[in-house]
């Protein structure tokens, strides 16, 4: 018995993909998408479990589901992802109704634990299957047109981070062999995606199994595919971004000028308690190092503020190395105390508004670098993947620069996957307005416009 499914996702690319994937795999056994979660034949839940606020917005969805799935009995429920591992039987303590709880690396039973569907209810399963990855599985990719393509190089996580819930929900890392990875990049290249990104928790570590080939062979052998024009990877642990990656970085024109690279603090005393691996002077010298082999080079990081026993001086520390290295994009966070971490049992004593007032003043900071940043690309040219056209005006159109800056800008006769060239006219912290410089070229032959 088949019908319609929705899928609804929290959390990271990872999970984003998971669900590509996963209805990719509902769509195999012939489920059709429903206009809402709360008319489907199936709702899944893909959850992420990295802040408790996270958690907690899994179980407001489930409340507004829970009417509609008492009046609908058949109506299958599942909640899937890091919550669902993290959390498992108790899920169903909290929502009864819930048919089936499956962690991310279960989520390759699906097919099987629906198709027993009336038997499928009450199944919880949060095994770490080894060959979970959901590899081969036809995706059903979300974005319009065939812009970017998300191909996961790797699950799990073997780092031991003290505030991260991620190395318990994904389990041990898991790599996917180099030739199977080339595979997808040439199917998606000949089906006209334009970017390609790389994923895994910790993708720097990827190794084939087969060949021992590490993420720079990767990057150069991806770049070889005809039709590629962008790669990019995420996301990077400092301490696993080799020499190696930063040469083939530089060496291979496709990889982008755009990294994510989350230093987390400033501070070498609260990076250790991370257990980060490296100290503040380490992750200067990466950057130095990153910026000496591609100078265009646009850092996006990640940040933790509050992190327990983190003293004003500390939190200083991270002000003034945000300042140094001057990121063009920053993801901010409140410290949350995870379940069966170690920094959970730590002693915090900073109180948790002087925390949020952390936040306001790092963001804060952010902001005005950014800012000035993009203040400073006005009057620059850029090649300009096409995105997306406004919802409110038909002739304006949303890209993205190869440092990955969203750039907005008029234009006529545009497809989502095109590259443009655009001036850049203006700038606001979060994007850039251009001009188009190339209007001639219009209808020129998808993929054949080269520039410079
Ligand atoms: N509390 C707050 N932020 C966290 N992150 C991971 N775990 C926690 C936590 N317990 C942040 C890190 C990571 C990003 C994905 O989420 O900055 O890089
Ligand atoms: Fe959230 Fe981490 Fe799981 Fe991604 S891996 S969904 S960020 S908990």
């Amino acid at each position: 018995m088949t019908g319609s499914y929705w899928i609804e996702t929290w959390g990271c690319q990872m999970n984003e993909h998971d669900s590509e994937k996963m209805a990719g795999t509902l769509e195999g056994l012939g489920y059709r998408p429903a206009a809402s979660p709360f008319d489907a034949d199936v709702v899944l839940l893909n959850t992420c479990a990295i802040r408790e606020k996270a958690e907690d917005k899994v179980y407001h969805f489930l409340d507004r589901l829970r009417p509609h799935r008492a009046a609908r009995p058949e109506m299958i429920v599942g909640v899937c992802g890091c919550v669902a591992q993290l959390v498992g039987e108790g899920i169903r303590k909290e929502a009864p109704f819930v048919d089936l709880v499956l962690g991310p690396r279960a989520a390759g039973k699906l097919p099987e634990y629906l198709a027993g569907a009336k038997d499928a209810r009450g199944i919880v399963d949060t095994t770490l299957y080894q060959d979970s990855i959901l590899a081969g599985t036809e995706s059903v990719r979300r974005q319009p047109g065939r812009v970017k393509a998300y191909v996961t190089v790797m699950e799990g996580c073997n780092k031991t981070c003290t505030y991260c819930v991620v190395p318990a929900t994904r389990g041990r890392e898991e790599s996917r062999p180099l030739e199977a990875l080339l595979t997808e990049v040439r199917r998606l290249a000949g089906e006209g995606y334009r970017e390609i990104e790389f994923l895994g928790q910790n993708v720097n570590a990827w190794r084939c199994p087969d060949t021992h080939a590490k993420l720079g062979d990767l990057l150069r052998a991806a770049g070889r595919v005809d039709g590629v024009r962008r790669l990019r990877f995420t996301t990077s642990h400092p301490l696993h971004l080799t020499s190696d990656i930063i040469a083939a970085m530089a060496e291979v024109p496709e990889v982008s000028d755009a990294l994510h690279l989350p230093v987390q603090s400033g501070s070498s005393r609260v990076l250790q308690a991370m257990k980060r691996g490296y100290d503040r002077e380490k992750y200067l010298a990466k950057v130095n190092e990153l910026r000496k082999c591609k100078p265009e080079l646009a850092l996006s990081t990640d940040v933790i503020v509050g992190f327990p026993g983190e003293t004003e001086a500390e939190f200083q520390e991270t002000l003034s190395l945000v300042r140094e290295v001057g990121f063009d994009q920053m993801f901010s966070f409140v410290y949350s105390a995870r379940p069966n971490t170690v920094a959970s049992l730590m002693r915090d004593d900073v109180p948790f508004e002087r925390k949020a007032e952390r936040l306001m003043e790092l963001q804060a900071l952010q902001r005005e670098i950014q800012l000035a940043g993009h203040q400073h690309l006005i009057g620059r040219t850029f090649e300009v993947l096409v995105e997306s056209r406004s919802r409110r005006d038909a002739e304006e159109w949303a890209g993205r620069t190869r440092c990955n800056r969203v750039v907005n800008f008029p234009g006529r006769g545009l497809a989502a996957g095109d590259f443009v060239t655009v001036r850049i006219v203006a700038a606001g912290p979060n994007s850039l307005r251009g001009e188009r410089l190339d209007d001639a070229r219009e209808g020129a032959p998808e993929g054949k416009i080269a520039l410079a």
